[in-house]
């Protein structure tokens, strides 16, 4: 008989599992504490914009014409508890208030819910990003919680999908980890996994500690890149350099690569910020926090560029004051290709500029409701063209492909000042300047 899998938590990361898991061809129950989630799902309309999810979703949720109906969701604990011989805990952990640690009540919430409900032999996933040493006191709670007894176990699986290419990386993902305590937890995940692994997909097996590792250290070191390259940018600034030709040049050595080192306003999102963070946290409390002392330069260098940004913006329009001044802020999510303005670099910019005095008019162009909803004092505009109508400056700060599709003649029109800046390092400085617009971009001061 097939695997019965649940997923707890409909997220992002929750969301994209329950479908891709159908996709495998297994039958699915997706639980959230949250109706409105479950409406939405139920219907296989997706709660955020993430390519190919919605399609994948109504491919598979049952009562949907033409589906394969092995999606079903769900609010009730039991029924998942009945059903699922595999259970995936999926919910968010979230910053602390006021501190760096994550906040684990949402993935405590759930294993205890489920475990009070759990009497036939079954395996329970977490795959939430948490501070190693979680799964070790998670396995404990089970054990006591559970009716089943040791029959029901614990394994940690973690997850590394982007967002903007969850789907994707859900499928197709570039290793599959689990931290296990037993034979048979590593059997069950291996038959889970076992269409990945066979398109080639490596599956690395572990204990707990080390695949919480994994995952916060693979974060940290994205970060790590990210922040290197951002640094270089501000030396570049100094002496003059190209931080875009270095990135070139430096990424030919394989052993550095290309990827994650294009300079700009930094990193940002519902993951980076956060996990390099907590585990900063988590370093400390086990006595290890100096091993990760450069992880606290990595978040200021990273914080740095967004104010450098807006200082560049201030100079380039003459070095006073915002006061008066019309800058049209193009992007507001924290990349592209998504809808997600958690903690976004691109308007922390805008908001910090609106907040000196300018009037700012943002566009983007899928992030607008949830930009509205964080900072509803900005100034929006429906198009990029109507953003940049009579702007004195014009901030390039989330990558969209739309953007770099922009005829800068036709923009060149409508703006009062031929003046952009290029906060992400994608615009063709050619394309813009042969269009008659100064161009400038971080890092690169004569490029
Ligand atoms: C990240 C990890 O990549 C993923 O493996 C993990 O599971 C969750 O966190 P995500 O938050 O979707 O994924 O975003 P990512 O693509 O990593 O980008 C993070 C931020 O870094 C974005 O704000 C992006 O604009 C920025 N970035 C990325 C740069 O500034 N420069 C780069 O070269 C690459």
């Amino acid at each position: 008989m097939a695997l019965k899998i649940t997923v707890i938590g409909t997220g992002y990361l929750g969301a994209t599992h329950a479908a891709a898991m159908a996709e495998l061809g297994f039958e699915v129950l997706g639980l959230d504490v949250v109706p409105e989630k479950i409406e939405m799902l139920g219907r296989g309309e997706v709660p955020m914009f993430e390519p190919g999810l919605e399609d994948l979703l109504r491919k598979h949720v049952a009562g949907i014409e033409g589906s394969t109906g092995r999606l079903r969701f769900t609010m009730d604990w039991a029924e998942v508890a009945e059903f699922g011989d595999v259970h995936f805990v999926c919910v968010n952990t979230p910053q602390k208030h006021g501190e760096y640690a994550c906040d684990m009540s949402y993935v405590d919430a759930a294993v205890e819910s489920l475990a009070k409900h759990l009497s036939r032999p079954c395996l329970v996933v977490g795959k939430s990003t948490v501070p190693v040493g979680s799964a070790d006191r998670l396995a404990a709670r089970l054990l006591e919680l559970a009716p089943g007894g040791a029959e029901v176990e614990l394994a940690w699986n973690p997850e590394f999908l982007r967002e903007g290419f969850a789907v994707q990386d859900t499928l197709h993902p570039d290793r599959i980890v689990v931290g296990v305590r037993s034979e048979r937890a590593e059997k069950l995940l291996r038959e889970v996994y076992a269409t990945p692994v066979a398109a080639g997909s490596p599956f690395v097996v572990t204990d707990f500690p080390t695949a919480e590792l994994v995952k916060t250290s693979a974060n940290s070191f994205l970060a790590t890149k990210i922040s290197f390259i951002n640094a270089m940018a501000e030396v570049c600034e100094a002496a003059g350099g190209d931080v875009a030709k270095l990135a070139e040049a430096i990424g030919h050595d394989d052993r550095i690569g290309k990827k994650f080192l294009r300079a700009g306003i930094g990193f940002g999102g519902g993951c980076l910020p956060k996990d390099i963070r907590a585990f900063m946290a988590r370093a400390g409390e086990l006595g290890a926090d100096q091993a990760l002392t450069f992880l606290r330069e990595i978040d200021s260098i990273n914080m740095r560029q967004r104010g450098q940004m807006v200082e560049l913006a201030r100079e380039a329009l003459g070095g006073g004051p915002f006061l008066g001044k019309r800058v049209a802020v193009l992007g507001a999510t924290f990349k592209p290709d998504s809808d997600d303005v958690r903690d976004s670099p691109a308007l922390n910019v805008a908001g910090q500029i609106h907040l000196q005095g300018g009037q700012v008019t943002v566009y983007d162009p899928k992030g607008m409701t949830n930009a509205r909803r964080l900072f509803p004092t900005l100034g929006y505009a429906d198009t990029a063209t109507e953003a940049v109508r009579g702007a004195d400056v014009v901030l390039h700060l989330t990558e969209w492909r739309e953007f770099r599709e922009l005829d800068p003649r036709e923009l060149g029109e409508v703006a009062a000042t031929r003046l952009i800046l290029d906060g992400r390092n994608a615009l063709d400085p050619e394309l813009w300047r042969g269009a008659g617009w100064t161009y400038r971009a971080m890092g690169r001061p004569t490029a």
